[in-house]
């Protein structure tokens, strides 16, 4: 594997390697060696076109744990502001020796087209292209659901996992209902059919358009923030409305079998997908999404431009 664009891309073999790589540096770094020089010497560059907090630290972070340097380039403040182009912008980050670059961008196959465009000699990592894939944070997730339900299990056989609310804009959604299937989870997709893609029939996943009904059966729910600036017209009647049919909340968190957990890849619309009650309450394992998130992103970093060698 050169690149990371796509969950699709991803054997169940890859990506249970990619587990257990992030879990074994996991434990290296744990046990006193902060700092691994596996990536001494090479840069890895941030281009992110669209805000965000935990994707963009957690890969700065992974980075410098690998000991490569690390530059990060936003919209603001660069001449990404002044309308240069993707490949302009690629051909000088090539000029400049980045040996990955990690990029977030509004349009679906921004990444894909960066990665085989011919512009680039370096690795790309997709951080989120428009409403497409998220692969990096459904390992996240992956390695989440795994550490709390399937720690000495190899996959998620027999583990029912509910996706609930706007699908149709999250990228998110779309990587975790790949790569959770490809693992052996049953991915059940919840939400109003307005806020469900077309020919959603197709993808690895059954539906339901009740949240109540699914509740008793689900080991893991996860709730997708309402994306209000991907939507350019009016998906469901009011927010009140929306979270009264699809919000997860106390009441409902309580229809859940006892040993379920409660995901959401923020950021969060509290009080409206999910209370915030619910968000902070024990069976939330949303910051641990996050931890997990530097994690499985050192791994591919290490994977991809390390050296696929053994970590003990
Ligand atoms: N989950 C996620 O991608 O969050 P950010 O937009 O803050 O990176």
């Amino acid at each position: 594997m050169k690149h990371l664009i796509s969950v699709q891309d991803l054997s169940r073999t890859d990506t249970l390697h990619i587990l257990d790589t992030a879990r074994e540096l996991d434990r290296v770094t744990n046990g006193g060696i902060k700092l691994l020089p596996t990536l001494r010497g090479r840069t890895v560059v941030n281009l992110f076109y669209e805000d965000s907090t935990r994707t963009r630290l957690s890969f700065e972070r992974a980075a410098k744990r690998l000991s490569a340097d690390v530059v990060t380039v936003s919209a603001k403040g660069s001449s990404l502001s002044k309308g240069e182009s993707l490949k302009d912008t690629a051909l000088t980050l090539n000029a400049m020796g980045a040996d990955m670059i990690v990029v977030r961008h509004p349009s679906p196959g921004a990444a894909h087209r960066l990665a085989h465009a011919g512009w680039l000699d370096s690795r790309v990592l997709n951080a989120g292209d428009g409403k497409h894939e998220h692969p990096t944070q459904a390992l996240a997730d992956a390695l989440t659901i795994r550490a709390r339900l399937r720690p000495e299990a190899v996959d998620f056989d027999g583990l029912t996992i509910g996706i609930v609310g706007d699908v149709l804009h999250s990228r998110v959604a779309r990587s975790n209902i790949f790569l959770l299937a490809s693992l052996g989870a049953n991915v059940v997709v919840i939400g109003p059919p307005t806020l469900l893609p077309v020919r959603i029939e197709n993808w690895p996943c059954t539906v339901s358009y009740s949240l109540d009904a699914a509740l008793p059966e689900l080991d893991v729910i996860m709730m997708l923030r309402v994306q209000q600036e991907r939507m350019n017209g009016t998906f469901f009647p009011s927010e009140l409305e929306y979270s009264r049919s699809f919000g997860l909340n106390r009441s409902r968190a309580a229809a859940l079998p006892t040993h379920a957990i409660v995901m959401h890849p923020g950021p969060m619309n509290r009080g409206v997908e999910i209370t915030a009650e619910v968000a902070d309450g024990t069976r939330s394992v949303i910051t641990e999404q996050v931890a997990n998130g530097l994690k499985v992103r050192m791994a591919i970093m290490y994977l991809l431009i390390g050296g696929d060698v053994s970590v003990a």
